[in-house]
């Protein structure tokens, strides 16, 4: 040992971390590596594969999956496969190699041990609670209850179910001996009484002990059992070791299975997860007490790599609400993310490796109130039978408007409905199943069918539309990926080898806005930022994935132009130069291509209008005339 070093700021602590730490060395922990030319190359870690897709290049630092397209460098890697934080990752390589972090970043030691403290009193506190259901004179109401409700010994150990004494201390007095009454309070545990001593906060209820997803105990939900008591459930506040709009229940045990079979059921209840996972449906979860937010759906995506979504809430009026809700909620998540453009197609049309896709789906069996009463009276096995014909969340949504149909009288209330159908459908992506809609509907409600196509011309906002209106989106998806490629190329002639010492020269060639994807622009700014400061490209990328540490799809995005940056590694000042003017040209092919696109189907749909289609016309030859004369 040659004593700590001592980092300056954290960017300094990452960038020694990163020193210290070999791609290669880091990958080997947990994939098996077979040289191949300059790289290794082993099974990817992140998808279910068979043949060894993931490539490792020691001279680049990074790893990279041409399979399911992850990648990054060594950190990455391991903030991805150990499933946690990248802070914690870094906490702890800077104890492991010996680097002291400033003061600022370091968690003090009074912290580590408070929050310590608290997940220890947790566990402690759930296997008391667990104890007293067994022991403890009051609890057979308890026992009584989980009985009816069929939860047997079996599942109350799998859970840790518990029960809090009808009494104000008995946790306290446990605990007290081992932990400091901050602690205890801190985590949710006590209470400070009127008279200014501690209590317990649980009383005489079931206790359902809450577990991150590394299985540590941070938090409680607390069942009544009694007629009358009230709220129904009592639930942990958040604190330093539970953030409950993070947290799912269920998704430590649910989460291998969630992985395996590539898909992922929410449900509303603590006892619709019990229930399900007991009978064997194990890819279930469910948010705590709380409405579902975007990060509960970014969190289930990091283990659902397709993004394949049940819903299976409620079957009262208040459940299909909340299924509306949550719908919105996992699209609004994943368009914010950029990366997925459709949500009305399934796998199946879409492709299953289409990373662009999501599939939402509903399950309403038309019996019980919930997916626990229906697995307990119908059974695990009638429950996958409405798993396997489950339908699309956008079916589900017309379904239940469309029911509403019998009790329309007056041509208002008619209006009404459609335009309730007209909101579904004008998120739906793919032009020719929309249409397939429209005619359904047309049918089925006895409305014209252009009238309903009227309507639908006025939202082309959709969450899909935004970047490219009007484009049939076959059109979209293609050229866009190609747009996409072609900005991306363009910006990886900067990062590689002589991209950094002629940057300004390089640079001065880039067109006003020639780089337009949002991300795209995000990373180019970055790269600026960096560029003066760094020695060389290596220490470039290397801020880059540091500055993008938290952004899966932006880390990706780095691995992509440093993959590409490749190809121009050996080139000199004026084969850049001519690199970044064909990169230009070709972009530009793109853009250009894509308006005309736009205009020829403006041009098709106004053919009613003769001036306007006029207009049109020539703006169109205008655009041709400039593509093709643009040698
Ligand atoms: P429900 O009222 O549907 O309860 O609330 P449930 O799951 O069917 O409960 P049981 O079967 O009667 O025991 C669904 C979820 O909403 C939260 C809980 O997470 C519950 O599981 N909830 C409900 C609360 O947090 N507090 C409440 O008072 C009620
Ligand atoms: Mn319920």
């Amino acid at each position: 040992m040659c004593g700590m070093v001592v980092a300056s700021s954290f960017e300094e602590a990452v960038s020694l971390i990163k020193d210290r730490l070999d791609i290669v060395d880091t990958v080997s922990q947990y994939v098996v590596l077979k040289k191949s030319g300059a790289n290794y190359w082993g099974i990817c870690p992140f998808h279910d594969d068979k043949r060894p897709s993931m490539s490792v290049s020691p001279s680049k630092g990074i790893y990279k999956c041409f399979s399911c397209g992850a990648g990054g460098d060594a950190l990455n890697f391991l903030v991805k496969i150990q499933n946690r934080s990248y802070k914690e990752v870094i906490f702890e390589l800077a104890e492991k190699f010996g680097i002291e972090l400033p003061k600022k970043m370091n968690p003090s030691a009074e912290t580590k041990t408070l929050r310590e403290g608290m997940l220890k009193a947790c566990r402690k506190a759930a296997l008391f609670y667990n104890s007293q259901l067994k022991t403890d004179k009051d609890a057979s109401k308890a026992k009584a209850y989980l009985k009816k409700r069929d939860v047997g010994e079996e599942i109350i150990q799998e859970f840790t179910l518990g029960f809090a004494p009808n009494s104000y201390d008995s946790l306290y007095n446990e605990l007290k001996k081992d932990f400091k009454d901050e602690v205890l309070e801190k985590a949710g545990l006590i209470l400070k009484s009127n008279r200014g001593g501690w209590i317990d906060r649980f009383r005489n209820r079931i206790i359902i002990p809450i577990q991150n997803e590394n299985g540590d105990y941070t938090a409680f939900g607390a069942r009544a059992i009694e007629e009358g008591q009230n709220p129904k459930y009592l639930n942990s506040s958040d604190s330093m070791i539970y953030n409950k709009s993070k947290t799912l229940f269920g998704l430590y045990t649910a989460k291998d299975t969630i992985k395996e079979e590539d898909s992922v059921i929410i449900m509303e209840g603590y006892f619709d997860v019990i229930s399900a996972q007991a009978h064997g449906v194990k890819n279930a979860v469910a948010s705590c007490g709380t409405a579902l937010t975007a990060e509960h759906i970014k969190l289930l995506s990091r283990y659902t790599k397709s993004r394949k979504i049940y819903l299976s809430f409620d079957t009262d009026s208040a459940g299909v609400n909340a299924t509306k809700r949550g719908g919105e909620i996992i699209k609004e998540t994943f368009s914010a993310l950029g990366e997925i453009k459709q949500f009305d197609e399934s796998h199946i049309s879409a492709g299953a490796d289409n990373k662009y896709a999501c599939e939402i789906r509903v399950i309403s069996p038309p019996q019980g109130k919930d997916p626990d009463e229906f697995i307990r009276t119908m059974g695990a096995e009638m429950f996958n039978n409405y798993i396997q014909e489950a339908p699309l969340l956008i079916d589900f949504l017309l379904n239940s408007v469309l029911k509403e149909r019998i009790e329309v009288k007056t041509p208002q209330e008619k209006s009404e409905l459609v335009s309730k159908v007209i909101e579904i459908l004008k998120d739906v992506n793919n032009k020719i199943i929309q249409t397939e809609y429209v005619k359904m509907i047309s049918s089925t409600l006895d409305v014209n069918e252009n009238a309903i196509l009227r309507e639908l011309k006025k939202y082309e906002n959709s969450y899909v539309q935004t970047f490219s209106p009007k484009i049939q989106k076959t059109d979209v998806t293609k050229s866009s990926q190609f747009e996409e490629k072609a900005q991306k190329n363009l910006l990886s002639v900067f990062i590689s080898n002589g991209g950094k010492e002629n940057y300004q020269k390089l640079n001065q060639l880039l067109p006003e806005d020639i780089i337009r994807d949002k991300t795209l622009i995000i990373v180019k700014n970055t790269i600026d930022k960096f560029i003066n400061t760094v020695n060389n490209v290596r220490e470039l990328t290397q801020n880059l994935y540091t500055e993008f540490i938290e952004d899966d799809n932006l880390t990706k995005i780095i691995t992509d132009l440093v993959e590409m940056s490749e190809a121009y590694n050996e080139l000199n000042s004026d084969e850049l130069e001519q690199a970044i003017r064909e990169n230009i040209f070709r972009l530009n092919r793109c853009y250009t291509e894509k308006e005309a696109e736009l205009l020829r189907q403006q041009y098709r749909e106004v053919n009613n209008d003769d001036m306007e289609a006029l207009k049109l016309q020539m703006q169109l030859r205008d655009k041709i005339k400039l593509r093709t004369g643009d040698k």
